[in-house]
């Protein structure tokens, strides 16, 4: 009854943070945000429907996956199940392309890639937007990794919103700008305090009121600027957020700190580095690592400059990806 499918999708980082839900269940955020599809960094999965299954078998690169994976993939198809009125086990088979041990969130690609390869299993017809919604449940990010390029989010947070109202769509095609995202990776480990423990926490934070009164002004900034590619419009503001969305965990109680010492290292270079002409601006995920933007003719120069640093472990360059999209290279 199940056509298996195979669906890849990539991650993204966001130059407007979503951090916090409006409603935690839905996975509704507090805010719009927007992003950047990175083409180095994708999931590729594959899932099958089968009857004689007693219950959902979920693989990881290449491993069983632990119960907490488990379960939250399982509750995922509970929801792809639900839109085809169906009650068959899946199979699901994951892989990133990306070693797992690089610190770097997989979550949007997974669930993203999720997401397609289990709609089109179970037979479901979704449009991009049905998709975003249905991904966006799983993990916040994962709806911006379905449409293609750069990518706004809607938060939809009025008293009457519903959740079909919250959903990412292309705001720029990915070959519209030949934007590089320089990621160092300056710890391999997994993160202590998860992104979904982060949103829950936001609340405690005395500053998120100010935060949102003051966030639609540089929404808005940064995406006049992101559509005139216009990276030093930007850049400042970009690194503003990256900095704020990390105040706020901060200052949650418990505090969550994902700052390593080469974090700071790596964004007082780039600071420096500016001031010598070289066009570069950081920004953060909730991580250690440092993902630093610049414009693909200074790609290779900041990519050897930040090798040079003892304690940055790896350098990944990634330019603009495409969207969520099915493929024939199956994983079983
Ligand atoms: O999708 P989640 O729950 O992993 O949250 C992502 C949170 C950040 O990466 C810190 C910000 C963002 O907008 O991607």
């Amino acid at each position: 009854m199940s056509n298996k499918t195979t669906a890849i999708a990539c991650s993204n980082i966001a130059l407007i943070k979503y951090w916090g839900n409006f409603d935690a269940r839905l996975r509704m955020p507090l805010n719009d945000s927007l992003s950047m599809n990175l083409d180095a960094l994708t999931t590729q999965t594959t899932v099958e429907f089968e009857d004689a299954l007693e219950q959902d078998v979920v693989v990881v690169n290449d491993a069983a996956a632990d119960e907490k994976t488990w379960n939250r993939v399982r509750e995922h198809l509970d929801r792809l199940r639900a839109l085809a009125k169906i009650s068959t086990h899946a199979r699901v088979h994951s892989r990133n392309n990306f070693p797992s041990a690089t610190g770097l969130a997989s979550s949007a690609s997974a669930f993203a890639a999720l997401t397609l390869a289990g709609a089109r299993a179970a037979g479901l017809a979704l449009e991009e937007r049905a998709l975003s919604i249905v991904a966006r449940q799983g993990s916040g990010s994962a709806a911006r990794s379905i449409p293609s390029g750069f990518v706004e989010w809607l938060a939809a947070t009025n008293v009457t919103s519903t959740s079909d109202q919250s959903y990412a769509r292309q705001l720029m095609p990915p070959d519209a700008w030949d934007l590089r995202d320089v990621i160092a990776i300056v710890s391999r480990d997994a993160k202590k305090v998860g992104s979904s423990e982060g949103h829950a926490l936001v609340n405690t934070s005395p500053f998120l009121g100010e935060r949102i009164s003051r966030l639609p002004t540089r929404y808005h900034r940064v995406r006049r600027e992101l559509l005139n590619k216009n990276l030093k419009g930007m850049g400042t503001e970009i690194e503003a957020e990256a900095i704020e969305l990390h105040l706020l965990a901060m200052t949650s109680r418990p505090p969550i700190f994902y700052w390593a010492p080469a974090t700071v290292r790596v964004m007082d270079a780039v600071r420096q580095w500016r001031e010598e002409g070289l066009q570069a601006y950081y920004t953060l995920d909730a991580g250690p690592n440092v993902h630093v933007l610049v414009e693909a003719k200074d790609a290779d120069e900041v990519a050897s400059r930040l090798r040079t640093f003892a304690d940055v472990q790896d350098v990944i360059v990634s330019g603009a990806g495409g969207g969520a999209r099915v493929n024939d290279a199956h994983l079983f």
